[in-house]
């Protein structure tokens, strides 16, 4: 059986993973030990990578099929490949409020995959913060009021008319805006279908409100959940290294790009895997 390391790097989240190469085809072997280490530590970081855009996807399709964005724009010649870069002249970075992947849509993903092709020399970490340890913190009374509660996520407040990306000079081009039009509805505790444990499923970024509720009714809870689900034991902070690969399990974590770099350049590709429908 071939070994690969496992470092853990936090106690919220984060492993990183010792000898793996992931521009070469894994083994069945293989593959199984970094999909449990991706359950077990929820971020899991690969040094030293060294990845052609197509390879980068291999790697995800390995997981699933791959996510084209439907409000950024792609790498040129890969739709799968958000090209996330911030110029030295930029003043906004892309992902820097806590935020879950895509869960305007339907299917949110399961999991992102980026990869540190230039990073600052100091600054431009990343945080996740642990949904399961989110919700089994909460009181008995407040696991039975969100027992059953449904929220509704829209990519309208980040990417509508009006949104944060409006307006703001940035590297990356954010493509009809006036049909950011995503919408979704997702229980608020939701079971991760492959360890079955139960996880807070909101995020300020793409959760406007429950089901049911006006927006000024949701909001003092929903204010309530996005800060408790963040609070800092919850939270693990990379530092990037140049090369390096970080895959977030998208279902459980929640991440927030730190935008504390101005006047340098950070340049990352994400590959996102597609996920099935909450329960
Ligand atoms: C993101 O995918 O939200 C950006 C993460 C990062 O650039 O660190």
């Amino acid at each position: 059986m071939t070994g690969i390391e496992i470092e853990p790097l936090g106690s919220a989240a984060g492993a990183r993973i010792h000898g793996v190469d992931l521009s070469q085809p894994m083994s069945g072997n293989v593959f199984g030990q970094v999909r449990q280490a991706l359950l077990d530590h929820l971020v899991i970081f690969f040094p030293d990578q060294h990845l052609t855009p197509d390879q980068h996807k291999d790697f995800g399709r390995r997981f699933g099929t791959l996510n084209i964005h439907p409000h950024v724009k792609p790498l040129a010649g890969h739709p799968e490949v958000l090209n996330i870069v911030k110029e030295p002249g930029d003043r906004r970075n892309f992902g820097g409020g806590w935020h879950s992947d895509m869960t305007f849509q339907q299917e949110p993903a399961l999991g992102s995959i980026l990869y540190a092709r230039e990073v600052p020399a100091t600054g431009g970490d990343t945080m996740w913060a642990n949904m399961y340890l989110a919700y089994e913190s909460l009181s008995d009374g407040m696991k039975a009021l969100l027992d059953g509660l449904v929220a509704i996520h829209t990519a309208e407040d980040i990417y509508g008319a009006g949104g944060v990306y409006t307006n703001q000079r940035t590297a990356m081009v954010t493509m009809a805006a006036e049909q950011a039009s995503g919408r979704a509805e997702h229980p608020v505790v939701r079971t991760h279908p492959e360890t079955g444990r139960k996880l807070l499923y909101v995020n300020e970024a793409f959760t406007t409100k429950f089901k049911g509720m006006t927006r000024a009714e949701s909001q003092p809870l929903l204010d309530f959940l996005c800060r408790h689900a963040t609070s800092a034991p919850f939270v693990y902070r990379h530092r990037w290294q140049q090369d390096e690969v970080g895959f977030w399990d998208n279902r459980c974590t929640q991440h927030y790009a730190l935008n504390d770099y101005h006047g340098q350049r950070r340049a990352m590709h994400r590959v996102t895997v597609n996920g099935d429908r909450p329960y």
